[in-house]
């Protein structure tokens, strides 16, 4: 009789031939900046998680470094909005210096960041809105070049536009290449659905759309069929790595992904899912080793990195 408890009856063989570990280099850790000085707020929806004026940024640097995760996404939270989202692509936004600042800080982070205009136009939407109220497609992938240009000027280490526009990849890879920054790599989110995990992110980055929802630009959770003509395009006009967003519940998209091309697929465990299994745990109903679980899950369908609020646990318990 085949018996395949052979390879687990004893310890030693079974953790040796896992297929999938998990290690703090494969972790992405969100980090937020907002003007002002003297600022470490949280906001209701995720009591945890800080947003950091730049006077104070080094508290979490000092942490991140500690645990030996250097790898971090970075998004803003400015003072002033308009409807083209100025400050996104201002020399001195609050993005711009926070890289500065961390590149000061300590040059060993590797500094992503998110390339949108939501968290600074008056309306809240990733683009900019045309007479008929509409997202204007290529209006705004010329705004967010801008932004993905100012952010290689000020010394990102790497871009990631979530704004979902057509043309955008295109769009940043010449802006770049135009300005001498031919090694930059784009991190695309090209799966990115529209979807309700994002609620506790809008709260803390304060990018809620004021009319209307994101689904004109966003993808449609219903559908799959699609997604590896999405991320081929991407990767056609020039994306180096690739992201599936959220991540828990479209595991079918990260396995289809990593079948469909051969770049690097990154996910996005985004924050709806980090305040659900966080409220899970802290009621004691689930062990908070659900949390490594869904790591583990994530690496065995597919994903070669991890964005996730929980970088700093997972090190500290599982790493
Ligand atoms: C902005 C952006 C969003 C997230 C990352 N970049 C929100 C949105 O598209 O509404 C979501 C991240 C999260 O929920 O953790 N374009
Ligand atoms: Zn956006």
């Amino acid at each position: 009789m085949k018996r395949f408890r052979r390879y687990r009856i004893q310890d030693a063989l079974r953790v040796s031939i896992r297929e999938n570990t998990l290690k703090k280099e494969d972790l992405i850790t969100p980090v937020f900046v907002i003007e002002g000085e003297n600022v470490k707020t949280a906001t209701e929806a995720m009591p945890e998680l800080y947003r950091y004026s730049l006077d104070r940024l080094s508290e979490e640097l000092e942490t991140l470094r500690g645990l030996g995760l250097f790898k971090i996404i970075l998004f803003g939270v400015p003072k002033v909005k308009d409807a083209v989202g100025s400050q996104a692509y201002a020399e001195d936004g609050i993005v711009q210096e926070a890289i500065r600042v961390i590149k000061k800080f300590d040059a060993r982070f590797y500094v992503i960041t998110d390339i949108c205009l939501c968290q600074y136009t008056d309306h809240g939407h990733c683009g900019v809105i045309d007479l008929m109220g509409e997202v204007e497609n290529d209006r705004s992938v010329e705004l967010i070049s801008q932004i993905a240009l100012s952010h290689a000027k000020a010394g990102a280490d790497m871009v990631a536009p979530s704004d979902m526009m057509d043309g955008r990849i295109a769009g940043i890879r010449n802006i770049l290449d135009e300005n001498g920054y031919n090694y930059l790599p784009i991190m695309a989110y090209s799966l990115k659905y529209c979807s309700n995990y994002y609620g506790p992110f809008r709260a803390i980055a304060d990018s809620k759309p004021q009319f209307g929802s994101r689904d004109h630009y966003q993808m449609d959770y219903h559908n799959s069929r699609g997604a590896g003509d999405v991320a081929r395009e991407d990767i056609a006009q020039g994306a180096d790595l690739v992201m599936v967003k959220p991540a828990m519940i479209y595991l079918d998209i990260v396995s289809k992904i990593r079948e469909a091309v051969n770049v690097p697929v990154v996910v996005y465990n985004v924050s709806g899912e980090y305040a659900l299994l966080s409220q899970g745990i802290k009621s004691g109903m689930v062990n908070e080793s659900i949390i490594y679980e869904t790591m583990i899950g994530f690496k065995r369908a597919g994903a070669d990195l991890i964005i996730t609020y929980f970088s700093k646990e997972l090190v500290e318990k599982w790493l």
